[in-house]
């Protein structure tokens, strides 16, 4: 991919793109994004947009008979004769798709910049070494600790017998199939590298440093277990984060005014979290109902009082190029 020299920073930045953002990261100018905070496909083949891998193993995506009539995990990959060898390259395949992007990524990240990716922990180790190859460090794994999970494990006794394997199925009684419940989410954090020391870095970039007075947890430090209810009602995405968890992070790693990036932004939320914290947001979305949505979103969530006059008061950080920008979104 080739930059386009017409599609500026002011083009892209308070609102949500609709695209590919491998045809858009090109476009950034260096050093130019303060936060990259993206809950990024995961490689599980969880719906359409999750398939990043050219296996064509039937059972994948709710065609195999056992899928059918199911509401939950229908689409997953599901080995019905065993894993073949197209199957055991999915990971493979996950990185290369990552290594893509990240490789974009990289030269408009500011030095110093955190970087934080949600993902799936049978596959974020892919995207970590897709990461580091395109220059990024590690810096932590938090985990997102959820209030509940869904356990879907099935009963191999009850499998058992409906194969009319009675005597069988006593053998197996209070075992099941599946796994332990998911109540934790993986969130890889990653930083550019930067010259000299994190200081002279934080004095030159103002990022890198963590801001803990504004993130306290019941008045004391916080940990790398960052503990947030899933949001009640009704579900934009189905893979929609918490806007607390998101908002979290991101007045963690930055300050009023400065940029954060998600190049996959499905339902919004980065964005929204971004904005009602007086900061500013680029944003990607493949996926053109989701777009819609995460652009309806924006129009329909009104800002709190308070941030509406943090963003009266802030202008975009004098690091990026956007200097003397006034904010680029209206006042609701
Ligand atoms: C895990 S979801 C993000 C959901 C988001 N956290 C929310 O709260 O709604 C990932 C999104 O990335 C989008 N996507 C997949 N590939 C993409 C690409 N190459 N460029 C831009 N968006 C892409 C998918 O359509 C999907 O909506």
């Amino acid at each position: 991919m080739f930059p386009n020299p017409h599609k500026t920073l002011e083009s892209y930045v308070d609102t949500i793109t609709y695209g590919d953002c491998t045809e858009h990261l090109p476009n950034l100018p260096r050093e130019s994004i303060h936060l990259c905070l993206s809950d990024i496909p995961y490689g599980i083949n969880l719906a359409d947009w999750d398939v990043l891998h050219n296996n064509t193993n039937s059972a994948l995506l709710g065609q195999s008979p056992a899928q059918r009539g199911k509401s939950g995990f229908k689409r997953r990959g599901k080995p019905i004769n065993g894993w073949n060898a197209a199957d055991r390259k999915i990971p493979q395949e996950y990185q290369a798709w990552c290594h893509q992007w990240t490789e974009m990524l990289f030269p408009a990240m500011v030095e110093g910049a955190s970087v934080f990716i949600f993902g799936a922990r049978r596959t974020l180790h892919r995207a970590i070494v897709a990461f580091e190859d395109s220059g990024f460090l590690l810096r932590d794994i938090l985990a997102w600790e959820k209030s509940n999970a869904h356990h879907r494990a099935q009963s191999l006794e009850n499998l058992v017998r409906k194969r009319g394997l009675n005597a069988e199925a006593e053998k197996w009684a209070g075992w099941k199939v599946g796994n332990l419940a998911p109540i934790w989410e993986p969130v890889a954090w990653f930083f550019k590298p930067y010259r000299h020391t994190i200081l002279d870095n934080v004095l030159e970039n103002e990022v890198g440093a963590i801001n803990i007075a504004e993130c306290l947890v019941e008045g004391r430090s916080p940990t790398n277990v960052l503990r947030f209810d899933s949001e009640a009602g009704e579900r934009l995405h189905e893979t929609q984060k918490p806007l607390d968890l998101i908002k979290y992070l991101i007045r963690l790693t930055t300050r009023e005014g400065q940029i954060v990036l998600d190049p996959f932004m499905g339902s919004g939320t980065t964005a929204l979290a971004a904005r009602d914290l007086g900061r500013h947001f680029v944003g990607f979305e493949a996926n053109e109902q989701f777009c819609q949505i995460a652009l309806e979103r924006l129009k329909t969530t009104g800002l709190s009082t308070n941030n509406r006059q943090a963003q009266r008061r802030q202008r975009v950080s004098k690091k990026t190029i956007i200097d003397e920008t006034p904010l680029l979104f209206p006042e609701t």
